[in-house]
């Protein structure tokens, strides 16, 4: 119980710290990216500018002309490539190898191109001007293959999963040790909840007996005792009674959640429910409640078989107490693979959806169910669902109002 608890708590430890280390990765690799955008831009811009003014329009000519200013083999080495423009976009001349194969863009006012597909690559365009009127008479294209941005940025998500990475690891042994620690109290202080409870109906026990033995022997001579004397006798043994089965079930109750797997050995379902049904069919006829079975045999698990007894005992009971008259009760028991159904199916009054998971809280009762149910004290379904949780097992409830109940038991075999 302690441990799947510890185990939620680091989870979602673990799952707030992720979420926390990716928005903080997110945003380290936007800024990165976008600053190292901007370098490029601007070194671009500043060679840009040098291209433009390297180009001079010849007015005789009616053309660009572009100087020799420009080294190739150093533009290639620096993975750079400029190419100049005539105003209607025409290609002049370039240099270099990492030019953009894209046309030039609509607004050529200084405008940022990123080609997308491999081989990735930026440029920046810029208007060559006349001299003398300052009118664009070309455009100059300069550009940079985004190959070393892309090895840096692969660096730097390398290293940011890395990071997360050995961060979650870290902080996973750490939130191992602190929801440790943590929960220590709380473990200490439901144990001793636990064993305050086993003491308690241990000691209780005793009187309870005493009272039980002294008023069977009062009541085995009525004689000398007045007829309402015997009543309040008879009342006090049913009583204690009640409290004798009560201490008994806080005292398995306990015991069950103690010790898991003590006790084991090969347990046949389907003849341990088929004598049960047998047991309880005399019960059912007085009640005038249907009770049949479908057992497929045989289902063998490996058990606490008393245990097991109780549990099924108990599914049994309830369904026989809350079904009214004429109504059925079914038992069926199958193996499907590794896993074994019990299914506990009646026609009774059924459980309202909010009270679906407070039944197997331990001294739960449902108002109505008062009426149809005379010894219950609010234990059974706990105490059945303790011993299936105890033999890795689960109980699953599906129910209707006024329609009827089915309780599902699932065990790995
Ligand atoms: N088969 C059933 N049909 C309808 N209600 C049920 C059934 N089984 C259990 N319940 C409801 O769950 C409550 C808890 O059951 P249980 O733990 O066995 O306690 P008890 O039977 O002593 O009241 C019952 O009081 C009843 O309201
Ligand atoms: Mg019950």
């Amino acid at each position: 119980m302690f441990q799947a608890l510890r185990y939620r708590l680091l989870l979602s430890y673990l799952l707030v710290l992720a979420s926390i280390l990716s928005v903080f990765a997110i945003a380290v690799r936007v800024v990165f990216t976008q600053s190292l955008t901007q370098q490029l831009t601007a070194q671009l811009r500043l060679l840009g500018q040098g291209a433009a003014a390297n180009a001079v329009f010849n007015q005789k000519q009616g053309r660009i002309i572009v100087g020799k200013g420009f080294s190739t083999p150093e533009l290639i080495a620096r993975e750079r490539a400029i190419q100049w423009f005539d105003l209607q976009g025409h290609l002049i001349t370039q240099q270099g190898k990492a030019v953009l194969a894209l046309p030039l863009p609509a607004s050529t006012e200084d405008s940022v191109q990123i080609q997308a597909s491999q081989p990735r690559v930026q440029g920046v365009t810029l208007p060559i001007l006349d001299k003398n009127d300052r009118q664009p008479v070309g455009y100059v294209r300069v550009s940079k293959s985004l190959a070393e941005q892309d090895e840096r940025l692969q660096r730097l998500d390398l290293g940011l999963g890395g990071g997360i990475f050995v961060a979650l690891i870290l902080s996973g042994v750490g939130g191992i040790w602190l929801t440790r620690q943590a929960m220590l109290p709380i473990e200490e202080n439901f144990r001793r909840l636990k064993q305050f409870t086993a003491d308690a109906s241990h000691e209780l026990r005793s009187p309870l007996m005493a009272i039980k033995t002294n008023v069977s022997v009062a009541l085995k001579y009525p004689n000398g005792m007045r007829p309402a004397d015997a009543e309040k006798f008879e009342a006090i043994a049913s009583a204690t009674t009640q409290m004798v089965c009560l201490t008994e079930d806080l005292l398995l109750l306990v015991r069950t959640d103690q010790t898991p797997g003590r006790d084991r050995e090969t347990v046949n379902l389907a003849s341990m429910l088929a004598d049960l049904i047998q047991l309880y069919q005399s019960p059912a006829a007085v009640k005038q409640v249907e009770l049949k079975s479908e057992l497929s045999t045989p289902i063998d698990l490996l058990g606490d078989a008393s245990q097991l007894n109780r549990l099924f005992t108990n599914l049994i009971i309830n369904a026989l107490d809350y079904t009214p008259p004429g109504g059925t009760v079914e038992i069926q028991a199958s193996q499907v693979g590794q896993t074994i159904f019990v299914k506990v199916q009646d026609t009774g009054i059924g459980i309202a959806p909010e009270n679906l998971e407070r039944i197997f809280h331990r001294f739960w009762r449902g108002d109505q169910s008062r009426t149809y149910s005379q010894g219950g004290s609010g234990l059974g379904l706990a105490i059945a669902q303790a011993i299936a949780q105890s033999h890795n097992g689960q109980i699953s409830v599906t129910s209707e109002l006024g329609q009827g109940s089915c309780f599902t038991v699932q065990f790995k075999a």
